[in-house]
């Protein structure tokens, strides 16, 4: 019997060891054809530890030598926000296609240095949004483009997630906004670029908001105190005349992981629910509840977050693209060149905020 070649497989370089080891290596893993081969974590040893925890055959002393790696097809750079750009300068030297964590920039104006990194001819920078792979929220984009529920002329995303409530969690550089931290950025850039992806919507006209940062004082592991600077938690409208989108998230919620997406249209209604998932109202009120194709069964049975199953779908949609030269399958990517709409719409929420917070308390208010 003659032995078939092997398949080639994509070969993923990972600088950072939180979310990359979180969700891209079993990302990568779960599409069969894709290996994450190299990591280049905080220090050398951090690097070797990691790697050795979770076989990956290559540890990196750091992300130059990782970007200098001759065995990889695509880098991605999962570090904390404050270093995203000395990472994707370096990963983009290297001429191979990058993916960046979002937010990519802490806001438009550091993007502007992003998009100043000569790139190579056609070399694809993506920005891990990955919402934009679930097949469920792909399925209410095409409903929405269709026309399915008329003119959808009002858009709710509601995330929450337990974690941040406590005092006794530490100090971390995601309270600290100097540091790139806060709920607005980390979520804030998945929720506001959902809502722009579902409506078709690249800019939008009026943005006001507000945020907190529900506890106010962190301690760190030695005892000592911090004044917590980022936010926990926002809330925004986003407004254009054809349609309003409400965006708002907390990771400081007491007790469920929550997901809720809610358009109203002048012919019907979707909602989205990690619960219910996706269910579609007609004018007369008749409900469809669509199962797309690509939902796996653990997926449809997912109650707690969906952005681990997600970023399997664009790990899915990254190696059809790099391994097959299947450019369609990315054709939804966030793109880096897209940031800019998306943190000028950040900013303007921080902005909101803090025009909010400096304007005197109305009387009777009780805070
Ligand atoms: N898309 C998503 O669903 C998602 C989820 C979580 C976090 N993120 C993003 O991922 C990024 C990292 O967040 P996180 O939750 O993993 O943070 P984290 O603090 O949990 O982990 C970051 C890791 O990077 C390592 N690191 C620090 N400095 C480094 C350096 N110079 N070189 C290499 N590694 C370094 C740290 O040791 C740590 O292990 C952020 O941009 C965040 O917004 C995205």
């Amino acid at each position: 019997m003659t032995r078939r070649p092997a398949a080639r497989r994509l070969r993923v370089g990972l600088i950072g060891t939180g979310v990359g080891v979180r969700t891209y290596l079993p990302g990568f893993a779960a599409t069969g054809r894709a290996d994450v081969v190299a990591i280049a974590g905080s220090s050398p040893a951090r690097s070797r530890e990691v790697a050795a925890a979770t076989a990956v055959p290559t540890a990196h002393g750091d992300f130059r030598a990782l970007c200098a790696d001759q065995d990889l097809d695509l880098i991605c750079v999962t570090s904390p926000n404050e270093f995203h750009y000395e990472h994707f300068a370096a990963a983009a030297a290297s001429g191979r296609p990058v993916v960046v964590e979002k937010p990519a920039a802490v806001d438009a104006r550091d993007l502007r240095r992003f998009l100043r990194v000569p790139l190579a001819p056609g070399q694809q920078v993506f920005v891990d949004h990955q919402l934009r792979f679930n097949p469920y929220l792909r399925r209410l984009r095409a409903c929405l483009a269709g026309g399915e529920i008329g003119r959808p002329y009002q858009l709710r995303i509601h995330q929450q997630g337990v974690g941040q409530l406590a005092a006794g969690v530490p100090w971390a550089w995601q309270f600290d906004e100097a540091r790139g931290g806060g709920v607005r950025l980390a979520m804030g850039s998945h929720l506001v670029d959902l809502a722009g992806y579902l409506l078709g919507v690249d800019a939008w006209q009026r943005v006001t908001g507000s945020v907190d940062p529900v506890v106010a004082v962190r301690r760190d592991g030695a005892g000592g105190s911090h004044r917590v600077t980022a936010d926990s938690a926002f809330s925004a409208m986003l407004a254009n005349p054809d349609a309003t989108a409400l965006v708002s998230a907390s990771a400081a919620a007491a007790g469920e992981s929550l997901l809720d997406v809610d358009v109203l249209g002048t012919a019907g209604e979707a909602h989205f629910s990690l619960r219910d998932k996706l269910r579609i109202f007609g004018a007369d009120g008749a409900v469809r509840v669509p199962v797309p194709e690509g939902v796996e069964p653990a997926e449809a049975a997912n109650r707690v977050s969906v952005f681990k199953s997600s970023f399997t779908c664009f790990a899915r949609a990254l190696t059809a693209a790099l391994l097959d030269g299947d450019a369609a399958a990315v054709a939804d990517a966030s793109m880096l060149a897209d940031q800019e709409s998306l943190l000028g719409t950040l900013d303007a929420i921080l902005d909101s905020a803090r025009v909010l917070s400096a304007s005197p308390q109305p009387t009777g208010s009780t805070r």
